[in-house]
């Protein structure tokens, strides 16, 4: 299969790419290498072609695929807060090229897509595929923008096009503004681990691995117009993860600091898997162990971040982000 995966420099889809490779298949790479995109997450020798998905140009100079698996987007909440436009374009805009990129040739496509859609969950209750969307934040808005795309070219113009819904995915190679990395880094360098407002908000941990096992899944069995949940079932307060990280370093626990909310935090994620499941996949990594090991790799693996957390882009956005959160 040629396969396309656009994003696939980024944290999820450099997996998924590596996960391809050793499947055999055909892949090529699109992806815009913004500050989230990283081509030390790739295999040597991989065929990676910079461009945007916003713009159909970039898109065509990949030439016929069978099959696109679009990982591309913008996803940090906290900078779709600084400015939400990239978020739009990327993540809405973006879907829909991709679309009638595979409505014109029969390609088959799955969307990435993301928990936060459903936006906060009620204690008690898991969403399901068909739940409401009721996105919080600029940034989920905007990947509700690209899934609704995606359900309405399968029906209008009958695009071979499935979505996959991942819970708070964590590994190596994530960039280090996601919590799991931002908090273990910051312990190895001994600096304060900003934890928003009381810590209690609850996440669905998934492991990169199982999160892309079922992306190939969907990929391969999946079919056009459905909506797969990909969580873990394993719910865990921020402060729990942040005192794991604290624990496993052997830091102080002191360098955990409660600092101001995110506006608009949503409280609570929680998948309902039965449809995923059923078509044969279940997670294999368990938290503790996963959460663990994931922490071992970014202490081994210094190179990989340092360069990230000296860059002027990170270093920006980490003084907006929490430079007046951490003095008071
Ligand atoms: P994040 O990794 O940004 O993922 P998402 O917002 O997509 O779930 O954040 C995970 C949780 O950790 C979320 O509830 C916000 C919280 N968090 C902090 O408490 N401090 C931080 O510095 C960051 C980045 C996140």
């Amino acid at each position: 299969m040629r396969l396309l995966v656009t994003g696939g420099a980024g944290f999820i889809g450099s997996h998924f790419v590596k996960r391809m490779l050793a499947a055999g298949e055909d892949v090529v790479v699109l992806d815009k290498f913004t500050y989230a995109g990283n081509p030390g997450n790739l295999p040597k020798g991989a065929d990676c072609r910079r461009g945007d998905v916003a713009v159909r140009e970039d898109v065509d100079q990949i030439g016929p695929v069978d099959a696109i698996v679009n990982f591309a987007a913008e996803t940090h909440v906290d900078r779709s807060i600084l400015g939400p436009e990239e978020f739009v374009r990327t993540d809405v805009l973006g879907a829909l090229v991709l679309l009638r990129l595979a409505e014109e040739t029969s390609a088959r496509l799955v969307h990435v897509s993301t928990d936060e859609v459903y936006g906060d969950v009620e204690p008690g209750w898991s969403s399901r595929e068909d739940d409401p969307l009721r996105p919080s934040s600029p940034y989920s808005a905007s990947k509700a923008g690209g899934d609704l795309q995606v359900l309405a070219a399968v029906r209008t113009f009958g695009a071979n096009a499935s979505i996959t819904r991942g819970s708070n995915t964590y590994g190596p190679n994530q960039y280090p503004e996601k919590v799991l990395p931002l908090f273990t880094t910051n312990a190895l360098d001994g600096d304060l681990l900003p934890l928003y407002g009381d810590g209690r908000q609850i996440r669905d941990w998934l492991h990169v691995d199982d999160h892309c096992a079922a992306i190939e899944l969907v990929l391969r069995r999946g079919e056009a117009g459905e909506v797969y949940n990909v969580g873990a079932n394993e719910e865990h307060e921020n402060a729990e993860l942040a005192r794991l990280i604290v624990d496993h370093l052997g830091v102080d626990p002191a360098l955990i600091r409660h600092v101001e909310d995110r506006a608009g935090h949503d409280r609570r994620y929680s998948l309902e898997t039965t449809k995923i499941r059923s078509l044969g996949w279940s997670p294999r990594r368990e938290w503790d162990e996963g959460i663990r090991s994931t922490i071992d790799w970014y202490r081994d693996n210094r190179e990989w971040w340092e360069p990230i957390k000296r860059s002027t882009n990170f270093r920006e956005y980490y003084a907006k982000q929490y430079a007046a959160r951490l003095a008071t």
